[in-house]
């Protein structure tokens, strides 16, 4: 089973971004969009697992904490690795200071339990499509540009969740196998 573990967005966000990725589908249809329901923050892409690991892991996550909930503010647009070399078109993240530590939290208690650790710098977004094409189209360059600084409002996570993503022939579907309250109770 292909796992991978994420903060998952709520309808309000996921909306705002909808009518974005709809404008930008008609403009460039041949990029791979992401569905606006699939849209998620990942903290720590598994891969590929042994179904029979699935209990360790659970266990593992559910020992995860922060002391607050995260904050989450959904702004801009952008690329990996670069607007020059687009492979990723993402929207951007501020995330409170407690999300990086909540995301090393997880990449370390996966080690423990044989997954690689990442070898590069967590930084929060929510891919938007991934690009094949040798020349990206101007004309979808010219929509980001316009929708640069563009808004999609906030939420306050206080869950993240363990999916399980398969590869169909109609497009890649997420289940939700468990979620983990991560905000550590007030001491009495
Ligand atoms: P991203 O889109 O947030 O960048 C589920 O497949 C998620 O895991 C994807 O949304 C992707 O994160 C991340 N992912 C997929 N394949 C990956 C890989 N080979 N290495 C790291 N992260 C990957």
């Amino acid at each position: 089973m292909r796992l991978f573990v994420a903060i998952q967005i709520p309808e309000n966000i996921q909306a705002a971004l909808a009518s974005l990725l709809q404008e930008f589908r008609a403009i460039a249809p041949h990029l791979k969009w992401v569905r606006a329901e699939n849209l998620h923050l990942t903290l720590k892409f598994l891969g590929e697992t042994d179904p029979a690991k699935r209990a360790a892991i659970e266990q593992s996550l559910a020992t995860i904490h922060s002391p607050a909930t995260v904050t989450l503010n959904f702004t801009g647009l952008g690329f990996f690795p670069s607007a020059k070399r687009p492979r990723v078109l993402w929207a951007g993240i501020n995330a409170s200071p407690n999300l990086q530590p909540l995301a090393s939290e997880i990449d370390r208690s996966s080690l423990q339990l044989g997954f690689p650790a990442e070898d590069r710098p967590f930084t929060p977004h929510l891919t938007l499509a991934r690009v094949s094409e040798p020349r990206f189209p101007p004309q979808l360059t010219d929509a980001i540009a316009a929708n640069a600084s563009r808004q999609f409002g906030s939420f306050t996570a206080h869950q993240f969740h363990l999916i399980e993503s398969n590869l169909k022939s109609a497009g890649t579907e997420y289940t939700t196998l468990q979620s983990f309250s991560f905000v550590s109770e007030a001491p009495r």
